[in-house]
């Protein structure tokens, strides 16, 4: 009775620790791992610093593990950490000295921990904290952070935390901070007196995004001298009046005034606009605002504006009411109602760069010569717009648009193309035509555009049977041509790519090509993509190319059933097959094309994708059983011959020899 005991006891002492050892398994794969200079022990359920990290660590991940409390002996032996990342380890206390021994650090991260204390001295002990991240840390006010040695801090990170107000920033030194993050807190007023301790820092960017204001008092922001300040979606309960008066004074490099898509609708009255005049900033965003009257929009005292950004302001029209020239370099009026181009003037912004008039929320008449003062525009955007221009493109349109280097027609409507129809903007590097349907009037379209480098005609039902399309395109790096049908399914103009000697990259996926000319590509010398992927072939053809150096073969999702081991042997070192979902044979058909991918993996893109036909298994998971091929077999039943045959003659003269002196 008692050994059956004893027995049992033994068997659930022994399967007890079985189970323990169960569970302790997966720690294997769980240990903190290696990266430069330091380890990264993350989301592994530490509450202590484990023993395998060594005293010289540099920089340590331990974010999501539990920490209830830091204490002056929680680090004590890691002296040389200068990185030291604690995001959302359950935080609640930080008492004395916790880096009383780590000199060296720089970067402290705190992000999302409950912080109910921290200690006077918290923060004592390195030389020059540089960035400390409190983000989503449920402090409630700045003077709850201990300033106490935080003089050489650059970055202070508060965002998303209970901030009520700035009472507390003075005990900050200032001087070497270069950006103050307090976006997402409750802080709903500015007293004219908070800021003064910013007074003197050159430089700085400050965020407020997403607080709800109730009011900043005017003069707040006199004579602060930021790089940036941002007030985006902080105006639900504010007038706006007031807070253009708060800021009445401050010279600042960005200025974002702008909505999200979640705020509720703010117009900004005319006389507001006025306090603009006694703002220095030279990048300014409304994004999402409505105007009461933009012809009232100051630009006159808004010279030195380089960048206005108007995405989705309710626009449909826009003139520069002004009287002599601006420096706009930058004009963003994305998802605006224009009717017409020309119902922007831009007679006024003649030193403009890039204008973006993409997401027209209607069509986009573009009238002649609208844009005809621009003379030095560099990037035109008017894709998603619907484009209508009303008659033959692009001669009149892009009429004066010499410099233009960059044209966005994609997502347009039908456009009639005039012979030559760039010849306005030689200058072209990048033209985007996807998804915009056009008719030629001339076989060789771009013939002027000896600069162009991309040209992308994706799923604009280009027809490549006019084989001198490309003529001109001397420099063309990289062309698309995704998603316009091969008539016929077989690519046969091997005079296509003659223009194109520079080609680097060209897209030809989703054409319903079933095959190709063998010589297709061989004068392109510097091919180093070909993207072939979502077509009907049938066979992997290597031959055609010039060289396989240095080549990324997409072949994914074709019909490639078999794949001829010499077609991929010769692919070099840094050259790429992708052949994933293709309905590849495993059987001994594939065996020595399987075999070259099992030694070539490196060589072979979406391997995990790469799977047999019809089932999941990955075709290096295979298990093929096959005799070796005919030739093979053959030659090593010769060899076999050859010996044996060898083997007998020997023996025979040996055994003859043997006998002739056993006669003597
Ligand atoms: C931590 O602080 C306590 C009390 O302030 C002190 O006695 C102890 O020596 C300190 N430990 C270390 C490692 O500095
Ligand atoms: C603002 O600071 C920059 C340096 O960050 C300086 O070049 C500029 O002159 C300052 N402007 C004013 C108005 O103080
Ligand atoms: C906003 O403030 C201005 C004066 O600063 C005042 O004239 C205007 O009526 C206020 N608007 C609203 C909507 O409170
Ligand atoms: C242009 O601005 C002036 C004063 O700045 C104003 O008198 C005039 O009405 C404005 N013109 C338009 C078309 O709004
Ligand atoms: C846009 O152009 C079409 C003709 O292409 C014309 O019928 C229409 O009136 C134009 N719309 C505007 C607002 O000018
Ligand atoms: C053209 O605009 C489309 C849509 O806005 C964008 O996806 C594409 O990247 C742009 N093309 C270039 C060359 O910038
Ligand atoms: C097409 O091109 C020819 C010759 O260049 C020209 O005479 C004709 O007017 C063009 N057609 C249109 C609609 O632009
Ligand atoms: C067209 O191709 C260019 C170059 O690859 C790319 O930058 C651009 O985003 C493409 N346009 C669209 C609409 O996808
Ligand atoms: C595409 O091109 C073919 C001929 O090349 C033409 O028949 C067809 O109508 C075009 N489709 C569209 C939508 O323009
Ligand atoms: C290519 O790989 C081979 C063997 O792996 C190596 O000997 C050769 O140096 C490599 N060539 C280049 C250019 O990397
Ligand atoms: C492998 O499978 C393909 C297609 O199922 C078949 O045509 C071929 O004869 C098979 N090869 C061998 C060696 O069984
Ligand atoms: C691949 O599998 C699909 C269904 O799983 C089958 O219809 C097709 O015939 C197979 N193709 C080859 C080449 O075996």
């Amino acid at each position: 009775m008692e050994k059956q005991f004893v027995f049992y006891t033994l068997c659930y002492t022994i399967l007890f620790h079985l189970l323990q050892h169960n569970e302790a398994t997966p720690w294997a794969r769980r240990q903190c791992h290696q990266v430069v200079n330091g380890y990264d022990c993350s989301d592994m359920d530490l509450q202590v610093i484990p023993n395998e990290i060594p005293n010289s660590v540099q920089i340590l991940k331990f974010s999501f593990n539990y920490l209830p409390a830091l204490y002056n002996f929680t680090f004590q032996r890691l002296t040389s950490l200068n990185y030291l990342d604690l995001t959302r380890c359950g935080i609640t206390f930080m008492y004395e000295d916790i880096f009383k021994y780590q000199s060296d650090l720089v970067d402290l991260i705190l992000i999302g921990n409950p912080l109910v204390f921290i200690a006077e001295r918290a923060f004592s002990g390195p030389l020059a904290l540089k960035y400390l991240s409190l983000a989503q840390s449920k402090i409630q006010s700045l003077s709850d952070i201990p300033s106490y040695n935080l003089a050489y801090l650059e970055v202070l990170e508060i965002g998303g935390s209970e901030i009520r107000s700035l009472d507390g920033l003075s005990s900050f030194h200032c001087q070497n901070l270069h950006s103050l993050q307090l976006d997402m807190n409750s802080i709903d007023w500015i007293r004219e007196d908070d800021l003064a301790p910013l007074r003197n820092v050159h430089g700085m960017s400050i965020s407020f995004k997403g607080n709800d204001f109730i009011n900043i008092e005017p003069g707040a922001f006199k004579s602060l001298n930021l790089s940036s300040l941002d007030f985006s979606g902080c105006f639900s309960k504010m007038n706006f009046s007031s807070l253009l008066k708060g800021l009445e004074g401050l010279t600042t490099n960005r200025l974002n005034l702008g909505l999200y898509e979640t705020d509720p609708n703010v117009y900004i009255p005319s006389a507001a606009l006025q306090s603009l005049c006694k703002i220095f900033v030279t990048d300014l965003d409304f994004q999402l605002q409505h105007f009461s009257d933009l012809n009232n929009f100051p630009f006159d005292c808004l010279k030195w504006i380089k960048k206005l950004d108007l995405t989705r302001a309710h626009l449909d029209s826009l003139q520069f009411n002004m009287t002599g020239p601006s420096r706009l370099s930058h004009l963003v009026l994305d998802e605006n109602r224009f009717k017409d181009v020309c119902s922007i003037n831009t007679r006024n912004v003649p030193l403009l760069t890039h204008l973006s008039v993409s997401g027209n929320s209607k069509q986009l008449n573009f009238s002649s010569k609208c844009l005809e003062s621009l003379g030095i525009l560099e990037e035109l955007d008017l894709s998603l717009s619907l484009v209508n221009p009303r008659g033959p493109c692009c001669n009149d349109q892009l009429f004066g648009l010499s410099e233009l280097k960059l044209l966005n027609l994609s997502y347009g409507s039908q456009i009639f193309w005039s012979s030559q129809p760039f010849s306005a903007t030689p200058q072209l590097e990048h033209l985007d035509f996807s998804h915009s349907y056009y008719t030629l009037n001339d076989s060789s379209p771009f013939s002027n555009l000896q600069n162009l480098k991309t040209l992308n005609l994706s799923w604009s039902n280009t027809s490549l049977t006019n084989v001198r399309i490309f003529k001109g395109l001397k420099n063309l790096q990289l062309l698309n041509l995704k998603g316009n049908t091969i008539q016929g399914g077989v690519l046969t103009q091997t005079e296509l790519f003659k223009y194109v000697p520079l080609l680097e990259t060209l897209v030809l996926a989703s054409c319903k090509i079933t095959a190709f000319e063998e010589n297709l590509f061989k004068g392109l010398v510097h091919l180093r993509q070909v993207d072939l992927s979502e077509n009907k072939l049938v066979k992997l053809s290597t031959s055609g190319f010039y060289s396989l150096h240095f080549l990324q073969l997409n072949y994914a999702s074709n019909a490639i059933v078999t794949v001829d081991v010499g077609s991929v042997m010769d692919l070099g070192n840094i050259s790429t097959v992708d052949l994933s979902y293709n309905p590849l044979v495993c059987n001994c058909s594939n065996f020595e094309f399987i075999n070259w991918v099992i030694k070539n993996k490196i060589k072979v893109k979406h391997l995990m994708e790469t799977t047999c036909n019809g089932t999941g298994t990955r075709i290096i998971d295979a298990e093929l059983q096959c005799e070796l091929p005919v030739g093979v077999l053959a030659s090593v039943i010769i060899l076999v011959a050859i010996i044996i045959i060898l083997a007998i003659f020997c023996l025979v003269r040996r055994i003859r020899k043997y006998s002739r002196y056993s006669q003597l």
